[in-house]
């Protein structure tokens, strides 16, 4: 486990071989439950598949600790069928012991370019209702709560809700919180 703060953390778009070491991150934060929707651990290939490099992925990005090349997180934006024309999903894993040290926010410095630069309408955050470090994290990147999913269970059957912000690339607040990164 990484637990000292990373010297230098380099953005990067992902490569097809950090699926293995990125799904071993990813599986460690299912394990530990409570914030990820999801609740079945993924094989690399199912994760390349879906969030990294499959056809619904339209930019994914990893953090990597520039001293020991060893991947910090990633950050992904996904097509959804679910979605207006224009608003796409995200998702956000940073590894487990280095949470708020920066990560997510260096991550989302360069899917935010991207998006603004693609010209997308919104992108669409979906976060349990239960899992406030999500919520404050994407609340401090600028998304705002849009709807609420009341009560989706989980394969316990306990109900839990979801909440949906979204982030306007092009708007003014965005195009100054892009000039300050
Ligand atoms: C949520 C998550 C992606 C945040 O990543 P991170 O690298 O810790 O985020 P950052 O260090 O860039 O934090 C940015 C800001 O978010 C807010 N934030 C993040 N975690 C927080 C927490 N636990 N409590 C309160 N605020 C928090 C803070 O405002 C923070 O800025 P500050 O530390 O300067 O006050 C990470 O904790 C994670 O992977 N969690 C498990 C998976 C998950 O919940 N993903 C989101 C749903 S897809």
């Amino acid at each position: 486990m990484v637990s000292a703060l990373p010297d230098r953390i380099l953005v990067t778009p992902v490569r097809a071989e950090d699926a293995a070491e990125l799904a071993e991150m990813l599986n460690a934060i299912i394990v530990r439950g409570g914030s990820t929707a999801y609740e079945e651990p993924f094989t690399a290939d199912q994760l390349a598949a879906a969030m990294l490099t499959g056809p619904n992925v339209l930019r994914c990005v990893v953090a990597r600790d520039e001293q020991s090349g060893s991947l910090l997180g990633f950050q992904t934006l996904c097509r959804s069928d679910a979605l207006p024309d224009g608003v796409v999903d995200i998702a956000t894993f940073t590894r487990p012991g280095l949470t708020r040290r920066g990560v997510g926010s260096a991550l989302f410095a360069m899917i935010r370019r991207f998006a603004t630069n693609r010209g997308l309408r919104a992108i669409n955050a979906t976060i349990r209702a239960d899992n406030i470090s999500g919520l404050a994290f994407y609340s401090k990147l600028g998304f705002v709560d849009h709807h609420i999913q009341h009560g989706v269970p989980l394969k316990t059957g306990q109900l839990v809700d979801r909440v949906c912000k979204r982030f306007t690339p092009l708007s003014t607040t965005a195009l100054g919180n892009l000039s300050d990164s």
